[in-house]
């Protein structure tokens, strides 16, 4: 069948990945979606930067929003960043034009995401945002997807690499907060402006976007106590650890008497406790549930491959969907002969 044409807005450390990773796995993403995925359009600032991929395939267009309007493409994949701006019309004149759309920007999802689901679902268009919550972490799915058995009590967890980073490296390496926020930015985990990652904004998007998942209720980031970590220092890491403790920054929501409660701030977590021994850019999700349970979901939260795979595999399922239903992974005609395993002597 026909390959699937997308075009990707943002080509900066995430969208640069999600090439490469669609040109290095080409074949397998054939054999999986039963279609190729081709890059049609690009939209990026520079469009002569040496990213270590070949997009000389691809169009490139002036603005994000033209190329979601062009007829080149067939999903929108938007890895820009910021909640307004080329973001935003991009995604509103993609859903507009048809077309299915891809994010992984939590910021705009926490202020836009009601309007931008509904239209989708007006439109009977797929918005999917794997990436837009802990980095490779396939949480979104896990909501979405398994939990239709589930009364949902509390989601918590760590969902800022970076913050996460700097709060394990002052403890590990004694490292300046500067240093470790430096070090977070040069591997490609920070924020275009780190204080969204320091004062936890980045988590409180991300928050916001689980609890409505989990509660079923309108995303409402206004709603959330923030306070970040830049006032943690090496004392207060040192001190915690002498009570049998470890300094996290977390997201919170859970059902209370009085409503759904959302908080993000420093919390002192047990030392061997799972989610205390959560390090560097590993972020986890902990969801309390009446029938299954309590589950802990973990690993990276963060830095380009980690949030292409999710990328990519929000854009594989859109391959794999008929009109009017979004198929989960094949296990059907499509699947291979399982090889007889060879255990090693
Ligand atoms: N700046 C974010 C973080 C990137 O550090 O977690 C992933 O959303």
């Amino acid at each position: 069948s026909e390959p699937l044409r997308i075009g990707i807005a943002g080509l900066g450390t995430v969208g640069a990945s999600v090439a490469r990773i669609l040109a290095d796995k080409a074949a397998t993403l054939t054999a999986q979606c039963g279609r190729g995925i081709v890059v049609s359009g690009v939209s990026a600032r520079d469009r002569s930067k040496d990213r270590g991929v070949d997009l000389s395939g691809a169009k490139w267009f002036d603005t994000p929003a033209e190329m979601a309007v062009s007829g080149e493409i067939d999903v929108f994949v938007e890895l820009i960043g910021g909640e307004d701006g080329p973001a935003l019309d991009g995604i509103r004149a993609a859903l507009e034009a048809g077309r299915h759309v891809v994010t992984a920007n939590k910021a705009l999802l926490a202020r836009h995401g009601v309007e931008l689901a509904e239209t989708s679902e007006d439109k009977g268009l797929i918005l999917n945002y794997e990436a837009a919550v802990a980095g490779g972490i396939p949480v979104i799915k896990t909501m979405r997807e398994s939990m239709a058995a589930n009364t949902p009590s509390r989601v918590y967890g760590i969902l800022n690499g970076t913050a996460n980073y700097i709060l394990t490296r002052m403890e590990s390496d004694e490292l300046s907060f500067e240093d470790c926020l430096a070090e977070a930015q040069r591997l490609g985990y920070a924020e275009a402006d780190p204080t969204f990652d320091i004062e936890g904004q980045d988590t409180a998007h991300k928050l916001a976007i689980l609890t409505s998942l989990a509660f079923g209720t309108k995303v409402a980031s206004e709603e959330i106590y923030i306070e970040g970590i830049s006032n943690i220092s090496l004392g207060d890491i040192h001190a915690a650890r002498e009570l049998g403790y470890r300094i996290k920054l977390l997201g919170v929501a859970q059902r209370t008497a009085t409503g759904i409660e959302q908080r993000v701030h420093p919390t002192m977590v047990p030392l061997g406790s799972m989610i205390g021994q959560v390090d560097r850019v590993t972020n986890a999700v902990a969801i309390e549930a009446d029938t299954v349970g309590s589950l802990l979901l973990s690993g990276p939260g963060a830095g380009g491959d980690a949030t292409a795979s999710a990328v990519i595999g929000d854009i594989a399922d859109i391959a794999k969907s008929h009109p009017g239903r979004q198929v989960a992974p094949v296990f059907g005609r499509a699947a291979t002969e399982l090889r007889p395993y060879e255990r090693a002597e």
